[in-house]
């Protein structure tokens, strides 16, 4: 007998999962119950786990391919280095320093809303965040549910994106850091790859709404002023929107997203307290 529990958050996504200790490995009902409860919520969480990166890994692993962290995306998508020459590597998130050199990514600022690594043509499927240290308030994170935020849509609004793409400049990191390698200011000329703004799930088969993030992104086809104003009124209905969750941090606490329907944010934080997340990522799917 399994103690498994699936058990939703009062939200409009979410669940929490209690009774397994995801150190260990799943059974096969356990690994499918929890699949299945990521396509019905699009976001878990699994608190007081207590676990190394390897057993992180381990866990990520039971449910599809791993993939890499943002920056080695990016290199490998420049050709600066060959997949097959990269050991997989955890995505520290943190605004620690040691020895003058920051251990992670992405500070104390906010993160603003967006979808990870949509700047490559298959970005992940999920992101799984591992809480090492914690402050005692701020550094929130919220999710957005991206099936709502495409539902709720007014129809104008629906017949605007209508078969319409966007492109996802990795020009800005989702703290709104320029990445130095980026120099196209314009985001209707600058590099990235094309995505529908409106997706289909390859496995709930629902359609979501899919903007990445909003520094850099640009309608395809349309004049870089008609974009600016459709992307405006698009994102001025889901930041306005109600379909948020948010999860106040414990230490030992991970939380599991569906970066294919649901987007995220965080708040900023004191940066004289100690914030460090572990990040693990399950490769994306193509077609849409
Ligand atoms: C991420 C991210 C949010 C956070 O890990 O992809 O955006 O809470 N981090 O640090
Ligand atoms: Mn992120």
């Amino acid at each position: 007998m399994s103690d498994l529990e699936v058990c939703p958050f009062d939200a409009p996504l979410g669940a929490e999962i209690r009774g397994v200790d995801i150190s260990k490995p799943l059974s096969p009902s356990a690994v499918e119950t929890i699949r299945t409860a990521w396509h019905d919520h699009l976001v878990l969480l699994f608190r007081d786990q207590d676990m190394s990166d390897a057993q992180h890994f381990a866990f990520t692993a039971q449910f599809g391919t791993l993939d890499y962290p943002p920056e080695l995306l990016l290199a490998i998508a420049a050709g600066e280095v060959r997949v097959e020459d990269e050991p997989m590597a955890i995505n520290v998130i943190s605004n620690v320093i040691e020895n003058g050199k920051p251990i992670g990514v992405l500070g104390n600022g906010e993160a603003f809303w967006h979808s990870d690594s949509t700047f490559v043509e298959i970005p992940p499927a999920a992101s799984l965040l591992r809480s090492l240290e914690v402050p005692d308030s701020g550094g929130d994170t919220y999710f957005m549910n991206m099936y709502q935020a495409l539902e709720t849509l007014p129809d104008e609004l629906r017949q605007a994106i209508k078969g319409k793409s966007s492109k996802h400049d990795a020009a800005y990191s989702s703290s709104g850091k320029r990445r130095p390698q980026f120099t196209e200011l314009d985001p209707s000329k600058s590099a990235g790859p094309i995505h529908p703004l409106e997706r289909t799930h390859p496995d709930t088969g629902r359609k979501s709404l899919y903007l990445g993030r909003r520094l850099g992104s640009y309608i395809v086809g349309l004049p870089l002023d008609e974009s600016e104003d459709l992307l405006n009124r698009i994102w001025a209905h889901v930041t306005e929107g109600d379909f948020i969750w948010a999860q106040q941090w414990r230490v030992g606490d991970l939380v599991w997203w569906d970066n294919r329907c649901a987007m995220h944010r965080r708040d900023a934080f004191d940066p004289n307290v100690r914030r460090t997340m572990h990040r693990t990522q399950l490769a994306g799917d193509r077609p849409y």
